[in-house]
């Protein structure tokens, strides 16, 4: 994964590295570095951590007029100062900064090492540096183009080569990259958040770039010039500001109502005709992580109310499993960031099998925004925390909305208006979840119950728990305890126990009965308050405040995200960015 940033300016280069760095710090932060350049004088700092360490690391090298920038999250060899970018090649030729995963890297490398050269990492991305200096061509792109030429796998790369002018050489092939350019400034990111107001450049895999300031001339893989055109400038992930809350999780959380606001809002302007239009008989839901539990939702909403088969699939099962999809299958592909590369990799086996590609995200463009044929908004305003959670109920509020208006007129008038009313309630019903959380964070493991849609809402409610508390979490649905994990069972082992639905209440219930004779210590979250000849059975007990059956389950989601949320607290976590995780996943 990782983000890069690359600048062409007169003064304070490191300066807008550090602030891009900030801006794509979630496609990974666990370590970060910087190469400033004046002419063939080289300044390379990195660290393991987060960039305030590299800031404070830093300091300027008098006179640099470009620097490239990373911050990583490792895929080829452990979390190490010395494996953070920028790698440098042979003599410091050419230093080089690279998101994406080099696949015929081991191959590479015994190449290379037939050859004399040295790996002093144990990055892919070394592979790259020593390629480039291999040769000495009369122009440093053909450098380029002969060096990716030998790469199998994914790269969005920034390159500066020391006996070179003040310029950076760029190329992408299954990694965003994008460039800026005015009078003043060149830049090249993962994201164009990084860049100025103004328009930028998308480059598309196989093209190249020589940035300088004011100036980027494009080139295709034959060396030749191409001519670009410009893109819309839509900042919408602008890096939030926390304002007076401690984490940018709670603060989204607390955004919830807002953002499902804007949801009810947004779809109003959807074309839904065009959706009809599509004439699809059975519809695949693809997403990864909580996007997945979204299309469980989703999935759920479209059987029930459109009576159409209909299934969520990982987009990571997708991509190597026979799924039968065609022309008549409406595929959707939910992702809050646009550039899960699971997603978008599922997508593209979709597209090929002539599947209709509608996809729901929360960036208007991303590369799977840019991939569909429709795209339905998100809507949930920007999402910095790693753990997704005002994305989740936007998309549970936005498919229900779908399912709805393919249903009829009549119907989405009367979905919007619950949807509007939903936010409302929500801003009521922040809950203080910290004496549960006290107890909950002295777990080793924890189990969530569920039927149907709360079996769903258990699901993601164990994925918010254990990413970011590192508790052992495990959902399951109600009825399956019996069938093999009440062995795990002892004395005092929790079990939350989530349920919405009057019809299958009893049901769980029971289940959850089941887990107390063996000893488990048993928390509710219910559509209504436990009688009092229940309460005996429950630790804690929550009710829901009233809303329509379908829509409960974003109610049931919100005190689970702040339960989570104050668990990683109790324990000295930071929240918003949890051990090893990135918020944007772009590699496989
Ligand atoms: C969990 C979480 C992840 C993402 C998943 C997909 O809190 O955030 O599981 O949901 O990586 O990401 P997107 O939605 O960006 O495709």
């Amino acid at each position: 994964m990782c983000g890069i940033v690359g600048v062409v300016c007169d003064e304070n280069c490191q300066d807008y590295i550090f602030e891009g760095l900030k801006l794509v710090q979630y496609r990974g932060y666990d370590s970060v570095g910087i190469c400033q350049k004046n002419g063939e004088q080289l300044k390379i700092d990195k660290t393991k951590g987060l960039i305030d360490k590299l800031i404070t690391k830093t300091t300027p090298l008098p006179g640099a007029k470009v620097a490239i920038g990373h911050t990583r999250w490792a895929t080829h060899g452990a979390v190490s100062e010395e494996n953070a970018h920028p790698i440098e090649g042979k003599n410091k030729e050419w230093v080089v900064v690279h998101n994406g995963i080099i696949e015929n890297y081991q191959q590479l490398m015994c190449d290379l090492q037939k050859e004399g050269e040295v790996f002093k990492t144990q990055t892919d991305t070394e592979a790259i540096a020593l390629l480039l200096s291999l040769n000495n061509f009369d122009s440093p792109i053909k450098n380029m183009i002969w060096a990716i030429k030998h790469l199998k796998g994914s790269y969005a790369i920034c390159a500066v080569k020391k006996q070179e002018e003040n310029c950076i050489y760029a190329a992408k092939y299954k990694s965003p990259l994008y460039a800026f350019c005015n009078d003043e400034i060149a830049m090249l990111a993962s994201d164009p958040i990084c860049f100025p107001e103004g328009d930028y450049y998308k480059l598309e895999d196989g093209e190249l770039c020589v940035a300088k300031k004011g100036n980027i001339v494009f080139y295709n893989m034959r060396g030749e010039e191409i001519q670009k055109t410009k893109q819309r400038f839509q900042k919408i992930r602008a890096m939030a500001d926390k304002g007076d809350y401690q984490h940018f999780m709670l603060k989204e959380i607390y955004e919830t109502p807002e953002a499902l606001k804007r949801v009810a809002k947004n779809f109003l302007n959807v074309d839904f005709g065009a959706i009809k239009k599509l004439k699809f008989k059975n519809v695949k839901l693809i997403g990864c992580g909580t996007a997945y539990h979204s299309c469980l939702m989703g999935a759920a909403y479209f059987r029930k109310y459109l009576k159409i088969d209909a299934e969520a699939i990982f987009a990571s099962e997708l991509r190597y499993d026979d799924y039968v999809i065609g022309p008549h299958t409406l595929c959707i592909f939910i992702s809050q960031s646009g550039e899960t590369a699971d997603t978008i990799a599922a997508l593209e086996k979709a597209k090929a099998k002539k599947a209709k590609i509608i996809s729901f995200t929360n960036v208007p463009y991303s590369t799977i925004a840019s991939l569909s044929q429709i795209v339905l908004p998100i809507s949930a305003g920007p999402e910095i925390a790693v753990a997704s959670t005002k994305a989740y109920s936007c998309q549970v509020a936005g498919l229900y909305l779908l399912t709805q208006a393919l249903k009829s007129e009549k119907h989405f008038y009367k979905a919007i208006k619950q949807v509007s009313e939903l936010a409302q309630t929500t801003e009521k019903f922040f809950v203080n979840m910290a004496d549960f959380a006290q107890d909950i964070a002295q777990k080793q493991k924890i189990y969530f119950i569920g039927k149907g849609s709360d079996y769903i809402t258990a699901l993601e409610a164990a994925l918010k728990l254990k990413e970011i508390s590192y508790i052992n979490c495990w959902a399951l649905p109600a009825g399956e305890l019996k069938h093999g994990t009440l062995s795990l069972i002892e004395s005092k082992t929790p079990v939350i126990v989530i349920s919405t639905n009057k019809s299958v209440h009893e049901k769980v219930m029971n289940s959850a009965l089941e887990a107390k004779s063996r000893g488990a210590k048993l928390y509710l979250i219910s559509y209504k308050p436990p009688q009092i000849c229940e309460l005996e059975n429950f630790e804690f007990c929550l009710s829901l405040p009233k809303a329509p059956q379908p829509l409960l389950c974003i109610l049931a989601i919100l005190p689970m995200q702040l339960l989570s949320y104050n668990v990683s607290l109790i324990k000295g976590y930071d929240p918003d960015k949890p051990r090893n995780l990135a918020k944007s996943v772009t590699v496989e």
